[in-house]
């Protein structure tokens, strides 16, 4: 349709990196394109941590599960909600600052978006990258590395660097599983929108030797139980709140 449309369809994760780095005209030029991102009343409320002390990206490797891939990416990003700055602000005019799910909300909502604009830049210069959110994974952990003050919450990491590695693009369910005019359809809509879809990723779970044998038993087994279920304590102690 267009070059940037064709982009996006092209997108993959990608988990192994060469080991060329990233100029910094090539980041700022992401970050950037990062800020220009639609921000809630142009609130801004996010930041990204560079982490460049190796000591610290192996750290991170444990922190994440054992993912490599954080210590081997030439450059790694601690995407974080973040409303210190507006605390900062508030206390120094001395008037209050309130918070609830809201404010949260909003945070995790913006640096979302402003890490998904710094992506899509990245791919557009030929860098890959990969999303970590096995970085929420000890948040008490990652704050003795990263010292995040209140009102900054980390949210998930993001690997970029040169792709060493082919990978083809996973296909995702059809759009008439998400887009849908007026109404929310019934059940049986659903239904048969992903089974169509576990025949399409089936196939492309075996051509790529992932054992899984469909994206439903997948989803199934994933929320067969709770993850992370430290996480709502420690973004409350970090000065969010879910009221
Ligand atoms: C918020 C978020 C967190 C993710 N966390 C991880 C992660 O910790 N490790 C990883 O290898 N991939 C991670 N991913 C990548 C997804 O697994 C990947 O986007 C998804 O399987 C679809 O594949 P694709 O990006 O190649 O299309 C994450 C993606 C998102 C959006």
């Amino acid at each position: 349709m267009n070059d940037v449309v064709d982009l996006l369809a092209a997108h993959r994760s990608v988990r192994r990196f060469k080991s060329d780095p990233i100029p910094e005209a090539d980041l700022h030029a992401a970050v950037r394109a990062g800020q220009q991102a639609a921000t809630s009343s142009n609130i801004q409320a996010y930041a990204a941590i560079r982490i460049t002390d190796s000591t610290v990206r192996e750290r991170l490797v444990s922190l994440t599960g054992g993912q490599e891939k954080v210590a081997a990416c030439p450059l790694f990003l601690a995407i974080c909600g973040d409303v210190r700055r507006h605390r900062l602000l508030a206390a120094r005019a001395e008037v209050p600052h309130a918070s609830n799910l809201e404010g949260f909300m909003l945070a995790v909502i913006d640096a979302t978006l402003f890490a998904q604009n710094m992506v899509v830049a990245f791919e557009s210069m030929g860098y890959g990258t990969c999303y970590i959110g096995g970085l929420r994974n000890d948040l008490a952990g990652l704050h003795e590395v990263l010292g995040t003050p209140e009102g900054v919450w980390p949210l998930f990491g993001l690997c970029v660097g040169v792709p060493d590695q082919e990978t083809s693009v996973r296909p995702r369910i059809g759009p008439e599983a998400v887009l849908f005019d007026d109404v929310y359809p019934d059940d049986d809509a659903v239904f048969a929108a992903v089974d169509d879809y576990d025949r399409v990723i089936a196939d492309w779970y075996r051509a790529n030797g992932i054992k899984t044998p469909d994206w439903s038993s997948r989803i199934r087994k994933h929320f067969e139980e709770l993850h992370r279920t430290g996480s709502s304590a420690w973004y409350r102690k970090a000065g969010a709140s879910f009221e």
